[in-house]
């Protein structure tokens, strides 16, 4: 079934999981204790906090959260200087590997469940299941892995290799590797997206 992001956001607020059973009108009553929010809320949606309000601000908050642009998306639009040779080595690498199993899709990752530490320990072992993650913008996001055991791309790269597809790779390919990745960094409103400083 496909969601919306409206239908998703609701989903998860009202998951008992996440909401650790905190009724929704208990929800509503303390972001309404905010003030600020009261009044940025009644400046945008006419009326008091409710819960369409909530879902759909946060809905528009995560459509706002494409990053369009990077080299790999040009150079996917048919401009062909948009990745130099060792990107291209890269990428090439990367769907040999068999990376691309499980980083698939238009987000290069994000929409499966997969195991980690399948041939060798990764991070920490729990949990064991994890959503892949989308390697949109990678560059930008160290430390890597759900416990940040990974400081740097090269290290999460050769990692990945070893612990899910049971591949020692050679420096070259590493390189290669975060070559490719590194074309995978996108622009937010209009400027390249950046490590936090
Ligand atoms: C069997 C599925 C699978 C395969 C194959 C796989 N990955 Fe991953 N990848 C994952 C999962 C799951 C994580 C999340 C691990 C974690 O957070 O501990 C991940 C995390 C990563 C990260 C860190 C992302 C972050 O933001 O922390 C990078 C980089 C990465 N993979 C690159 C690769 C590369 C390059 C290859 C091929 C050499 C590869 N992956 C192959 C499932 C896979």
């Amino acid at each position: 079934m496909e969601w919306t992001l409206e239908q998703q956001a609701l989903a998860t607020i009202k998951s008992p999981m996440v909401s650790q059973g905190v009724p929704l009108q208990t929800m509503i009553d303390r972001l309404a204790q905010d003030s600020r929010l009261r009044r940025e809320f009644a400046a945008i949606y006419d009326r008091s906090i409710d819960i369409d309000g909530v879902v759909d601000a946060i809905a528009y908050y995560e459509r706002s959260l494409v990053t369009p642009g990077s080299r790999f998306d040009l150079w996917l639009a048919g401009n062909n200087s948009a990745m130099n040779e060792q990107a291209l080595r890269g990428y090439k690498r990367f769907k040999q590997l068999g990376c691309v199993s499980c980083h698939q899709g238009q987000n290069v990752g994000g929409n499966l469940l997969q195991k980690h530490g399948i041939f060798r320990p990764l991070a920490t072992p729990e949990p064991r299941i994890l959503r892949v993650p989308s390697l949109r913008n990678v560059a930008t996001t160290a430390p890597y892995f759900h416990d940040g055991s990974a400081r740097t791309l090269d290290q999460a790269v050769k990692k990945m290799a070893a612990s899910q597809l049971n591949v020692d790779l050679k420096p070259q390919e590493v390189v290669d590797l975060v070559a490719f990745l590194n074309t995978l960094t996108g622009n937010y409103a209009g400027q390249k997206v950046r490590a936090p400083e």
